[in-house]
């Protein structure tokens, strides 16, 4: 909110043809050729006030599964992540922990790195904002829309909120009453309690970019993506946009990067968060690689710093927007979203030793729908990893795999005359009209997963992998070939049909799982004995191209070694705080 004085400043303030100027600079508008293969995804920095739980590891997830993906489909893919260590809240969080602020970050963001090392996340970058290269950053960033004449000095009053770093206006305020029955105002969106803030500070003129901002989402349907959070963006752009605080006086935060040419002044701490992207993609220098290419992966609470506040600073600095905001939705804990202050987080690290890290990351993938909320459950991570991935998927590849069906030990060969193309009426052909509609589901399952992996729908995505797996299941069911007479030729041809097709099936849901479970692809990729340059997008495009008269490459081959439990069953269990890492093994039998 302005004061009649930052009003005033507004329309003295230094604006002048700079903001045509700098217009013409602006590429942001309308979406930009992207380098060839080249492809950068974000997770948002995370606060060191509090320790790395299980709603942290969604969003980090999420962006490691579409860099996975990505890498799979031969991009030069870039994946950064890090850690948000200025500002107000870290400020105090240090000082109540007796620690000098460089410290207590340093150590909350090794915490941070662990926990995402734990579980598979396979960044290429870390950021640090206390690090000189971020620093620069900022303040080349600053003085660039100082120059374009997007930030002038003025007078803020309104309300703060400092546990989500935010200025609100009065209609994103409420009333309430403390733990001690103190009236109060919170955050609407947050229920954070805020404070009266008048200060001098710098603005940003975010007001002059509200028609640009509607301009760039109606043209850009896909640019915040799923398409809910689009609306709700662009609903949100209907009411005013005032001018945006970006400085807090030195006085009252210490903890930040000095504003560029007035050491009274501190950065706020969003506009020195955000720019953590372009430090990683090498800005100022030789960015323009990696920011064409740039995709963020947010969770819904900071919806609004991502696609209003961010596109706005880089219409401002004359930078191409982000190609995809991809925003998730919250897990929360009986039904309240879990996180420190409500004292009701999931250890990560817990859970990957209960469940493993493959388990979890499954869950997470599987259950996170990222236009509603999830609610936690422990119950419902040993339902699902033990139907879909110890039975289910680990049933599949020891029916195929186990000595008593596979003696021999290899994938073996396709008979075309058992399994014709055509499926009617061929003498010798065995397979029925439920096989055919396995064939073409799996067939169709590459492209269905890209499109569901690249709109974030990662649980749609495993949904097809799931139902296809269960086809396969019944297929060796419906035929039974622990029951044909191998000593018959005709009978032989069909077993072995009926294996390769199924070790087919299996390699395909190998390749589309890499980047959501990749322990467990290596594990089915290994034994079907599928070398790593095999495992490729592209070798899941050849589905049984024996089926379509071609050759082979697996046929014959020797299986891997390992004969191990691909997923072994997991136990509820009622005692708290005993970590038990597995419950029983089980091997589904070939019958
Ligand atoms: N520091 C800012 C982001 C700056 S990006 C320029 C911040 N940090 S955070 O640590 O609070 O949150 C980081 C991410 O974790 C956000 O995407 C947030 O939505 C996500 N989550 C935090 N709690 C969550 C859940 N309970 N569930 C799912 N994701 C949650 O915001």
């Amino acid at each position: 909110m302005l004061t009649p004085r930052g009003l005033s400043l507004l329309r003295g303030g230094t604006r002048g043809s700079s903001l045509l100027c700098a217009r013409t600079l602006c590429h942001g508008v309308g979406p930009r050729p992207r380098a060839p293969g080249s492809y950068y995804v974000t997770t948002p920095i995370f606060y060191v006030n509090a320790a790395p739980h299980v709603g942290h590891v969604h969003s980090a997830v999420l962006a490691d599964c579409l860099h996975r993906h990505r890498t799979l489909l031969g991009c030069n893919s870039r994946f950064a992540t890090g850690t948000d260590e200025h500002g107000l809240k870290i400020q105090q969080a240090a000082g109540a922990a007796g620690k000098d602020p460089l410290s207590f970050c340093t150590e909350v963001s090794s915490r941070f790195k662990e926990v995402f090392r734990s579980c598979g996340v396979s960044y290429t970058d870390y950021v640090r904002t206390t690090e000189d290269r971020h620093r620069r950053a900022v303040e080349h960033f600053w003085k660039v829309l100082v120059n374009n004449g997007f930030i002038y000095k003025g007078s803020y009053e309104g309300w703060y909120s400092t546990p989500d770093e935010s200025f609100l206006t009065p209609t994103q305020v409420t009333e309430a009453t403390d733990s001690v029955g103190r009236e109060i105002k919170v955050s609407t969106e947050s229920g954070h309690q805020v404070e009266w803030m008048k200060e001098d500070n710098y603005l940003f003129r975010l007001s002059d970019f509200r028609t640009e901002l509607q301009h760039w989402l109606k043209g850009n349907p896909k640019a915040v993506r799923p398409e809910k959070f689009h609306h709700m963006v662009l609903q949100s752009l209907e009411n005013d946009l005032p001018d945006l605080s970006v400085s807090r006086q030195r006085s009252r935060l210490q903890w930040g990067i000095p504003v560029p040419g007035d050491p009274e002044q501190t950065v706020y701490v969003w506009l020195d968060a955000l720019v953590n992207y372009l430090t990683v993609a090498g800005y100022p220098e030789g960015h323009s690689q990696w920011w064409s290419a740039v995709h963020h992966v947010v969770g819904k609470d900071i919806l609004k710093f991502h696609a209003i506040y961010w596109p706005a600073f880089l219409m401002a600095a004359g930078l191409p927007l982000p190609q995809t905001i991809y925003v998730h939705s919250h897990w929360t804990v009986h039904g309240k979203k879990m996180s420190k202050s409500l004292g009701n987080v999931v250890d990560p690290l817990e859970m990957t030793e209960r469940f493993t890290v493959d388990g979890l990351r499954y869950f997470l993938l599987r259950q996170g729908v990222p236009d509603t909320d999830c609610d936690y459950d422990e119950d419902k991570v040993v339902k699902l990893c033990n139907s879909e991935l110890a039975d289910s998927l680990g049933g599949l590849l020891n029916r195929c795999t186990a000595p008593s069906l596979n003696p021999e030990q290899i994938y073996p060969r396709f008979c075309a005359a058992s399994f014709p193309k055509c499926s009617e009426n061929v003498p010798g052909g065995r397979a029925v009209s439920e096989d055919y509609r396995m064939v073409k589901a799996v067939s169709e399952l590459p492209a269905l997963v890209k499109e569901n992996f690249e709109s974030l729908q990662m649980y749609k995505a495993l949904e097809a992998i799931s139902g296809c797996v269960r086809m396969s299941n019944g297929f060796i069911q419906r035929h039974a070939p622990w029951k044909l007479n191998c000593s018959k030729t005709k009978d032989r041809l069909w077993h072995d049909t009926i294996l390769h097709v199924s070790m087919e099936c299996l390699r395909i849901y190998g390749i589309l799982l890499q980047p959501v479970v990749p322990g467990l692809a290596d594990t089915i990729l290994s034994r079907l004995g599928v070398k790593p340059f095999e495992r490729t997008w592209d070798h899941a495009l050849t589905f049984l191209s024996t089926f379509d008269g071609g050759d082979c490459p697996y046929e014959r081959r020797a299986l891997g070694p390992d004969t191990g439990v691909l997923f072994n069953r997991l136990e509820r269990y009622k005692l708290q705080g005993i970590p038990k890492k597995t419950g029983k093994p089980t091997k589904a039998k070939p019958q």
